[in-house]
């Protein structure tokens, strides 16, 4: 127990932080050129928050939020997603009351008590953006654009950009009544959970995972036909701007997501693997009910996060290109050890990774030490070489080495080494 992480956790080790900060980086550049900023909301929320935005018959909400009362009675929960906590703080904040259209990016770590299996964490990372105040179809490309640009920036291969409309609070509930009336007809074939979400949330059950489910529902009616003139063109303006921006993309039909708050434009990235089984690695779409729904102006809004887990295991592999340090310093007794330490500290203050001996060890295990952490360079400073006021500077690729005065060698090193 004391040694092992809590299921479904994981330790982000330091040979793995290499590939995030990659991942990272590239975001906030790409973000960055699009417009966006970056936003930083709390972990934990009140959890009627999520209840309100995600929905309250939504799986996240029934079955894997870690929601509990705190001390005072409050009810607490650890975001299980980006969208809900950056839109309240849209509105706490007033932040439509600055600009029109308002462009906000986030990461940081989500919570969700799933089946832990590979890139299904309980707690796991999201990169998102999030566009407010602009429901053009116009913006749904350029939110679309972004993530490809990031996607294809890291050099991913193998994922497939889907989209669907899933219509707008007047054209939706039609089709939400044709879809229950064709689902009960099928009842008895449809899963338990299915069977309950039909008075529910009838959408959920064409992408339940059951083969019941599947068959049942696979000539079940499809919201493409029930949207009505505004949601049309509006799919149909979103799909010829991903055409005109050479963005490729395949509309599926099914795809409903598992948050309520959305409507019209969604998405998923989805990785398929050796398997044919379809991994969405980034999914969102359009909110454009969710900032009044929690209190705020009437306000469209678009995003997207992106499962950092999912994203890293996809990176081509780049081989190791950890690089070790610029110097060590091998240093034979104490009077080397504090002339050791003091150029070290010297040549640290100027940028230059220098490693040290900490254990008074042979000069052979010291060589040893530097080799192993793949030191450039290696400055021996031992009893003889003091007594005359030097040291020995060995380059551990060319193996030359040189005595070098120590008088004024902080200045040589750093002019050397930086
Ligand atoms: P979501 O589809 O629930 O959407 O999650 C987005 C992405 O987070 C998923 O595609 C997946 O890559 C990753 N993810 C979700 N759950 C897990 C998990 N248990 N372990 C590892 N990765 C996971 C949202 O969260 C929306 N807030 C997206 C959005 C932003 N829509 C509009 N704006």
């Amino acid at each position: 127990m004391l040694t092992n992480a809590i299921k479904g956790v994981k330790d982000i080790l330091p040979e793995d932080v290499r590939r995030w900060r990659k991942v990272e980086s590239a975001a906030r550049d790409i973000f960055a050129v699009y417009g966006f900023s970056e936003i930083r909301t709390p972990i934990i929320e009140n959890t009627v928050l999520f209840a309100r935005s995600i929905g309250a018959t939504s799986d996240i909400v029934e079955k894997e939020m870690y929601a509990f009362k705190d001390h005072g009675g409050d009810e607490i929960t650890l975001r299980p997603e980006g969208t809900a906590g950056v839109v309240r703080a849209y509105i706490e904040h007033k932040l439509y009351a600055k600009n029109p259209v308002t462009k906000l990016f986030y990461a940081g770590q989500m919570f969700r008590r799933e089946r832990p299996q590979a890139g299904r964490l309980r707690q796991f990372h999201q990169t998102g953006a999030e566009v407010l105040g602009a429901s053009e179809p116009s913006v749904d490309v350029e939110v679309l654009a972004m993530l490809s640009d990031l996607f294809k920036t890291l050099g991913i291969k193998g994922v497939e950009l889907q989209i669907n409309s899933l219509g707008c609070a007047d054209c939706r509930p039609k089709y939400r009544e044709a879809l229950k009336a064709y689902l009960m007809k099928r009842y008895e074939q449809m899963c338990p959970d299915c069977q309950r979400r039909i008075e529910t949330n009838p959408l959920r059950a064409l992408d339940c995972k059951s083969e019941h489910c599947k068959a049942a529902t696979s000539y079940a009616p499809a919201m493409a036909d029930y949207l009505d003139d505004g949601c049309r063109g509006h799919f149909a303006k979103v799909k010829e701007g991903l055409d005109d921006l050479g963005i490729a993309y395949a509309v599926n039909p099914r795809m409903v997501r598992g948050l309520d708050y959305y409507s019209r434009t969604t998405f998923e990235m989805v990785a398929v693997d050796k398997a044919g089984a379809q991994n969405a690695v980034a999914a969102g779409g359009r909110y454009d009910g969710l900032v009044e729904e929690l209190g705020g102006p009437a306000t469209p809004g678009i995003g997207f996060a992106i499962g950092m887990e999912r994203l890293i295991l996809m990176l081509p592999d780049e081989g190791e290109a950890v690089s070790g340090p610029a110097l060590f310093i091998a240093a034979i007794g104490d009077e080397a050890g504090c002339l050791a330490q003091k150029l070290a500290h010297d040549l640290r203050k100027s940028g230059v990774w220098v490693e040290l001996d900490y254990s008074g060890a042979s000069l052979k295990s010291q060589m040893k030490k530097a080799d192993r952490l793949g030191s450039r360079n290696v400055l021996i400073i031992g009893g003889d070489e003091l007594a005359k006021g030097a040291a020995v500077l060995r380059n551990m690729q060319t193996k030359e080495q040189a005595d070098v005065l120590i008088e004024g060698l902080a200045d040589r090193l750093i002019k050397r080494l930086v």
